[in-house]
């Protein structure tokens, strides 16, 4: 199914996934809402597309304006077709160096404000029986690697949140529900990162760099969407491969990251700080 004519919400539209997910989406046709905290940024990509487009500027943990927020995008043209929850941020930090607040804030960020916007949408698309929410979790929802112990909580929370609103809407009111796996995909998430102290990184790493372009992920999960599947998967290499071997010898991917929280340990006595993992999301 193509979304020409459909109104989509996308959230993180400001860059990266979300932009170039935005693009491919007005690109096809759809009435695109855009969300993200920087207001100047959702500006430039709306003015690449015309009057397709609705700047609607959040913080996802200001939970107070998340029902207010949700009843402006569905007066804009009358109900969502799609719900595209991709704001997040990322960390690079130990466990035993994290405070507690990073937890709380990448909790808030990419676990709990998908759930509240989802929840605040989902009555209408229930009412109508139709509709279309996908989530952008990570390979890190699959797979726990080191340095992401938020991140990887709070994105398996975004995989088991979906799988199980799934079992409940999809043959109940036909509502789809989509989860997506990115790997690396060249975005700013490394730099956007934060670290032990809640401090943004501000540093990229090699293998964000070096990753898919998000023009390409982006019409991954387009055409994923289009497709109605229920999982998207946007990753290759080491990546790729760490989610199979999380189903099919979940041993032999134990050993391998508990070498890579080793090597990190070894390089913390070391007094250096937290280097890029192999497993990178
Ligand atoms: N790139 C990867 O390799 C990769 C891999 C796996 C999963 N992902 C996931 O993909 C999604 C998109 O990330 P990206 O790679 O495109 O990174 P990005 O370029 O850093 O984009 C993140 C987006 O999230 C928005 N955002 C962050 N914090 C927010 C907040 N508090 N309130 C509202 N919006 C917020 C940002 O907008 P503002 O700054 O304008 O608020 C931005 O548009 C994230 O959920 C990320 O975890 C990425």
């Amino acid at each position: 199914m193509s979304f020409k004519g459909k109104t989509a919400w996308i959230t993180g539209a400001s860059s990266g996934i979300g932009e170039a997910l935005a693009g491919a989406l007005l690109e096809e046709g759809a009435f695109v809402i855009l969300s993200g905290r920087r207001v100047d940024e959702l500006k430039r990509v709306s003015e690449r597309h015309g009057n397709a487009t609705l700047i609607h500027p959040f913080e996802a943990a200001d939970f107070a304006v998340i029902d207010d927020m949700a009843k402006r995008a569905l007066d804009w043209r009358g109900g969502i077709d799609l719900l595209v929850n991709n704001a997040g941020i990322s960390q690079r930090s130990l466990a035993v160096d994290t405070k507690f607040d990073v937890y709380r804030r990448i909790v808030d960020i990419d676990l709990l404000a998908p759930i509240a916007l989802t929840q605040a949408v989902l009555p209408s698309m229930v009412e109508r029986k139709s509709g279309h929410i996908a989530a952008v979790s990570s390979v890190a929802g699959k797979v726990g690697a080191p340095l992401r112990t938020a991140y990887c909580a709070a994105k398996h929370g975004v995989t088991g949140y979906f799988d199980a609103l799934r079992a409940e809407v999809e043959t109940a009111y036909g509502i789809k529900v989509t989860t997506i796996f990115p790997g690396s995909v060249r975005t700013a998430v490394a730099a956007n990162a934060l670290n032990a102290d809640g401090t943004v990184r501000g540093v990229s790493d090699v293998n964000i760099d070096n990753g898919i372009p998000a023009d390409v992920a982006a019409a991954q999960i387009l055409a994923g969407l289009n497709a109605g599947e229920r999982e998207i998967v946007v990753a290759e290499g080491v990546e790729a491969g760490a989610l199979e071997l999380r189903r099919a010898d979940p041993a032999t991917l134990f050993a391998f990251t508990a070498a890579e929280g080793a090597r990190l340990a070894a390089a913390r006595a070391e007094g250096q700080g937290p280097e890029p993992a192999k497993v990178n999301t």
